[in-house]
């Protein structure tokens, strides 16, 4: 094989940290190993049917075809209507673009916005691709770690701001801590970027995975809406993880730029799998109150588990994940999820790839069933009695 050299952007960046732990997992499967996976950030619900349903008769029916690059406009007319329906937003459809998921989507509103060697702060712990992906694009990340319940430190925030610093990026209800910010904190940081004239990007797809307490989106805090570009998905609201779809929304001259992205890279998403999407807003709030539901009952199973064994974690208010200090109650805290895997066949993801200062914690995501679950807090209870 001739020798090869990565670019340097490309050495720049590591494996994705989350996927690494849910493979670890599915190796020990495949050795027939009976393994619980808390891994994934994947609801565990089938994609609901009328969404699949959809899909097939799009296929029939011919939408196998280049669409639109921005994304097909009966989707961003339903995403527009959602967002006003769901959140009081007005966004008109040519303010939006479909992208294939939120992944690219963060991707290209760092690309749009990031010039080589821009800084962008990014509270931790925070979902790890954020630091590669801005890496990616030739840019800096500066981590500001988060208070003792992760609540977002203002101060710090400001303090870690230099004339290098373009944007700030948020992601509320948080991964992996499952927080969701109140308007008079996001009031803080939005008095912060308006005097410092910064961006913020802020990924909002778990905005729907709410259980106690109100989500306000960013772009809703006053004189936000010009600076605030946002991403969101269906991935977790609709568990259609694989059909790789999300959005983006911001200001219209930023939008334009995103779109020259998009046409250069994926053109745009399947035009079939927008068309299900459509399906989704449209016809299946009903599947989403539901999966609601189901996720606070098992959020709150978790929590009372967690909180016998000794961890002192408070409750998380959204998303589907618990990002616990293993220090609470084990003496090799950096090593339990690793221990944890091995001795009692439970998968988390360590704390290390979320931020520099969360190597003794580790996230457990609940999108799991809860027979899964209680089976979980046994063995954990188990572990950490022997
Ligand atoms: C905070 C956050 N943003 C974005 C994504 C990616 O979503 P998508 O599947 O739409 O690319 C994830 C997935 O885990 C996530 O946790």
């Amino acid at each position: 094989m001739k020798n090869y050299t990565p670019p340097k952007r490309l050495l720049k960046i590591g494996e994705s940290a989350t996927l690494k732990a849910a493979e670890k997992a599915r190796e020990l499967r495949a050795r027939g190993v009976d393994v619980i996976s808390l891994d994934v950030g994947e609801p565990d619900f089938p994609t609901p049917k009328p969404i699949i349903d959809t899909a097939y008769k799009a296929l029939n029916e011919g939408m196998t075809k280049y669409s639109q690059s921005q994304g097909l406009l009966e989707l961003r007319e339903a995403i527009s209507d959602n967002l006003r329906k769901n959140f009081g937003l007005e966004y008109l459809p040519n303010e939006i673009v479909v992208t294939p998921g939120a992944k690219m989507g963060v991707f290209y509103a760092l690309t749009a916005l990031l010039d080589e060697g821009d800084e962008v702060i990014v509270p931790t712990p925070a979902w790890p691709s954020y630091f590669d992906i801005t890496k990616f694009v030739g840019a800096n990340p500066v981590e500001v770690k988060s208070g003792e319940n992760f609540e977002l430190l203002t101060d710090n925030i400001e303090k870690a701001i230099t004339e290098k610093t373009k944007a700030i990026l948020l992601n509320y209800p948080n991964n992996p801590t499952g927080i969701v910010y109140d308007k008079k904190v996001l009031e803080n940081v939005a008095e912060i970027v308006k005097r410092k004239g910064l961006w913020v990007v802020s990924d909002e797809i778990y905005s729907r995975l709410v259980y106690d307490g109100e989500f306000t989106p960013f772009a809703k805090i006053e004189e936000m809406r010009d600076r605030t570009i946002t991403v969101n998905g269906f991935s977790k609201t609709y568990s259609m993880t694989g059909w790789r779809l999300g959005y983006i929304y911001g200001p219209k001259n930023v939008i334009k730029e995103i779109l020259k992205v998009q046409q250069q890279t994926a053109t745009h998403p399947p035009t079939f799998v927008q068309k299900a999407a459509v399906t989704a807003l449209n016809e299946c709030e009903n599947y989403v109150k539901d999966m609601v539901k189901e996720f606070r009952i098992r959020r709150d199973t978790f929590y009372d588990g967690l909180r016998r064994m000794g961890f002192k974690i408070h409750k998380p208010q959204g998303a589907f994940y618990f990002f616990p200090n293993a220090a609470d109650v084990y003496h090799e805290a950096e090593r339990f999820s690793e221990h944890l895997l091995e001795k009692a066949g439970v998968s988390t993801t360590p704390g290390s790839g979320f931020g520099v200062g969360y190597e003794k914690h580790f996230r457990i995501s609940y999108a799991t069933s809860r027979e899964k679950i209680e089976e979980a807090i046994l063995r954990m209870e188990k572990f950490l009695k022997t």
